[in-house]
């Protein structure tokens, strides 16, 4: 394939983003950015150092100490923050039910959209969160917006869990779902919402290959 794109793929929590996003940067052998996994550093950095999570200022203190950095392994990529490695712990409940919070917080979108925008300038890249389409990379070349029922993405939380040995029943998942969506979509800055330019891609009855291929051809029409 001959331009370098960037791809940006949007959508609410657990509407399988990440595991999509990965195969398509794999594939096209270009660079994944998992945006999810920086606002859960800072989270996981907030939450370490005993902070008020919706207090601006202190978390503009651990900004100006923060170093997130993302490795390359064979099982996926690894997360740090300064030199602690934080892969398992930023995916625990107490980070996924605080980081809308955290989120919502201007200094935070305002680092994080500037690293990101940073990485996205270095070639191929294909970008997932949740205003990649709308803010970070706003002329990006392709933009999925990925959606799911509700049932749909607490099952497939479930299971994740399961193999992670977290046991939390499925009513509650559903129950912590709704309320990230409720959060990520009504706070003022960058909130989750469609590009208009975006095409929107209903999972909730398609396997992961299918998701993959319909990108992929996508993608392919813009290349
Ligand atoms: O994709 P995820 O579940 O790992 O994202 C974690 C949280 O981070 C999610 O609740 C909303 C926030 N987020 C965001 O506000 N903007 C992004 N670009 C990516 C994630």
């Amino acid at each position: 394939m001959g331009k370098l794109l960037q791809v940006a793929i949007d959508g609410p929590a657990s509407a399988g983003k990440s595991t999509v996003a990965k195969l398509v940067a794999h594939k096209l052998n270009y660079i994944y950015c998992d945006t999810g996994a920086m606002y859960r550093a800072v989270t996981w950095a907030a939450i370490h150092d005993g902070i008020q999570l919706d207090d601006d200022e202190s978390i503009e203190m651990i900004l100006s100490n923060i170093n997130i950095k993302f490795v390359p392994s064979t099982e996926g990529q690894r997360v740090f923050v300064n030199e602690t490695e934080v892969t398992t712990e930023i995916r625990m409940p107490e980070i996924s039910n605080n980081v809308s919070t955290v989120a919502a917080q201007v200094s935070v979108r305002k680092y994080l959209t500037d690293l990101q925008q940073k990485i996205a300038r270095t070639g191929g890249i294909v970008m997932d969160g949740r205003d990649i389409g709308t803010t970070v990379l706003p002329s990006a070349d392709v933009k999925i917006f990925m959606v799911a029922s509700v049932k749909e993405r607490a099952l497939r939380r479930y299971k994740e869990n399961i193999e992670k040995g977290i046991q939390t029943p499925l009513e509650i998942l559903e129950r912590e779902i709704e309320e990230r969506d409720r959060k990520d979509s009504t706070r003022t800055i960058s909130p989750l919402v469609k590009a208009v330019d975006a095409v929107q891609l209903d999972t909730t009855s398609l396997t992961i290959e299918q998701v993959v291929d319909k990108i992929m051809k996508i993608i392919e029409k813009k290349a």
